[in-house]
């Protein structure tokens, strides 16, 4: 089984031309209302690929709350331990993707900041535990700590205080621009090696569609390609990725053979607006299309 412990946002997209300078007004092209929040888009692309899921998250006593339950439920996600925020708003996230596919994102957390240690007890049973920084760290680093199977911390967004979490997790996934937060140089290297002796397996750093890099305590340094698609909107694809690369993982892959499934699957889920993955059949159609070019 895999846990994910993290965030529900209600997604507003908004589709742009140009995504707006400071001070300056655009019109939007498109609207779309969805279901977002890092926690969940990981759960949800789990599940769709195929494993059980349960999703330990907080929602708000709204009609949003309400509506992601239902949801998850649709998407055959464990919800028991789902935790409803009386007197609080369910989180929302604002999203202005460009022409380019490309995004901006700002998170209202509403009850996902409301998340708490207690929320863990009796829940962290599983074989792999996801987890992204959407919620308080002091949660991320409890789960952490207590769960006794594989942990991938997704830091995202990357703005991580408690870097005593990283010696807890066995791997970690940042993109370019949370992998340079995290280290804090400009020497791609050395900020390698550094959070290398910080985590326990492996890191993992995703290039959009250059592919990923993967780089193992023991020695290996692997840059593995991603297909060429063409990209429609970027939201979500580092969820589907961590999403892939768990399921892999779960099955007993080796991290490689992980990473390279991860970038196949996310690289299919950007061909769309939105941050949810891919369903299986569609996943296995694009992995014989690529086969076969
Ligand atoms: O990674 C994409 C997600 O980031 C969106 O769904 C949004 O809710 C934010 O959490």
């Amino acid at each position: 089984m895999i846990i994910v412990v993290g965030s529900y946002n209600v997604d507003v997209i908004l589709k742009v031309n140009k995504i707006p300078e400071i001070g300056e007004t655009v019109i939007a092209d498109e609207l779309y209302i969805t279901h977002g929040g890092k926690g969940s888009n990981q759960a949800v692309s789990a599940s769709r690929l195929g494993s059980h899921v349960k999703i330990i998250v907080a929602v708000g006593d709204d009609k949003h709350g309400t509506d992601a339950i239902e949801f998850w439920k649709s998407e055959n996600i464990d919800v028991s331990k789902v935790k409803v925020k009386s007197g609080i708003n369910t989180g929302t996230a604002y999203i202005f993707v460009d022409k380019k596919g490309r995004n901006i994102i700002v998170v209202n957390r509403g009850a996902n900041y409301y998340l708490s240690e207690d929320d863990l007890n009796n829940s962290l049973e599983g074989d792999i535990l996801l987890m992204q920084l959407e919620i308080r760290e002091s949660v991320v680093k409890k789960a952490a700590k207590e769960f006794n199977g594989i942990k991938i911390l997704n830091p995202a967004p990357a703005n991580l205080k408690d870097t005593e979490i990283l010696s807890l997790v066995d791997i970690i996934t940042p993109n370019e621009i949370e992998f340079k937060e995290l280290v804090n140089t400009d020497d791609f290297e050395y900020g390698l090696n550094l959070l290398l002796k910080k985590v326990k397996k492996a890191v993992i750093v995703t290039l959009g569609e250059r592919g990923a890099l993967l780089a193992t305590r023991d020695g290996k340094k692997v840059l593995i390609p991603a297909p060429k698609v063409n990209v429609i909107d970027e939201t979500g694809a580092g969820d589907v990725f961590n999403a892939a690369l768990s399921v892999y993982l779960e099955k007993g892959y080796d991290l490689e053979t992980a990473v390279e499934y991860a970038n196949k699957v996310a690289a299919l889920s950007v061909t769309k607006i939105g941050a949810l993955g891919p369903k299986l059949d569609e996943v296995v159609r694009f992995l014989e299309e690529i086969d076969k070019a």
